[in-house]
């Protein structure tokens, strides 16, 4: 079960401009519905001031599709296309106040449809259809779209790709080259740091504690038949108590620590973990 912010909740059951402009000046399609997710956007652009004066969409995909799709035209709606085309699909995620990495896709396919539908308001050919070389025939996934979304998110690991494009995540058969691809991409330069988190409310920081110790700790400790539960949250301090055979385990302090390292890591570097 994905940990959804409250927003991707709220525009996956009420979505907003859900459906198609008339007369649209600017259409941009985009995945397929083989490939798991697909999403047409229509705009309608105010020729005089060239801003977008409407923006509607259909989506075939899960709920953070519709909810990444949803807030992409609510993003769009006043801007000129000079100012839509800089929008990125961490602006997408943020607007939701966040994404589950696994779901990062839905926003990278949002940020597609608006260019190929901006590519169709001037006649420029769809990105699409520029001949570039399909890496990953499971999703149809271009080596351009890997070296673009790594850039832009600053990926580094094939996972990483996976959770942006999909790609890697059928059969697998594209992986050696997706690891040649990143390997070619940052050889040469620094890796650079992502941007600074933003500053997350008291909501979202709890959201992210409890999706980072429900995907990236408990399932662990599970494993070795120990557990872990949530109590509390106050400011800085995320206050758990062991469970199951964590409780009596001698290494119980070490544990706690590396879980602070964890939420540190994911979180916020301020995090200080208490058990009780
Ligand atoms: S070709 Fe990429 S996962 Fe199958």
């Amino acid at each position: 079960m994905w940990e959804y912010t409250d927003k991707v909740r709220d525009l996956f059951l009420h979505p907003k401009n859900v459906g198609e402009v008339e007369n649209p000046d600017a259409v941009g399609e985009v995945g397929s519905i083989v490939c798991g997710d697909a999403l047409r956007l229509t705009l309608k652009v105010d020729k005089e001031t060239g801003k977008i004066v409407d923006a509607k969409f259909q989506t075939f995909g899960c709920a953070s599709a519709i909810a990444s799709s949803s807030a992409l035209t609510e993003l769009l709606k006043g801007k000129t296309l000079e100012e839509a085309e800089k929008i990125t699909n961490q602006d997408i995620a943020d607007f939701l106040g966040g994404l589950p990495k696994e779901k990062m896709h839905c926003s990278v396919m949002g940020q597609e449809a608006l260019a190929t539908a901006i590519a169709s308001y001037r006649g420029q050919p769809k990105p699409a259809e520029t001949g570039e070389r399909v890496v990953c025939k499971c999703f149809d996934v271009t080596e351009e779209k890997i070296r673009r979304v790594a850039i832009e998110n600053h990926l580094t690991t094939v996972e990483e790709i996976t959770d942006f494009t999909k790609a890697g995540g059928g059969c697998g058969t594209c992986i050696p080259d997706i690891e040649a691809i990143l390997k070619d991409l940052w050889a040469l330069k620094e890796v650079p740091k992502p941007k600074e988190h933003k500053k997350l409310t008291n909501l979202q920081k709890i959201a992210l504690i409890q999706d980072v110790l429900e995907r990236e700790v408990r399932p662990k400790l599970q494993a070795d038949g120990g557990d872990l539960e949530l109590l509390d949250v106050e400011g800085s301090k995320v206050i758990i108590a062991l469970r199951a055979m964590c409780v009596s385990c001698p290494m119980g302090g070490v544990t706690v620590q590396s879980i602070e390292q964890k939420l540190k890591e994911l979180v916020s570097e301020d995090i200080m973990v208490e058990a009780r």
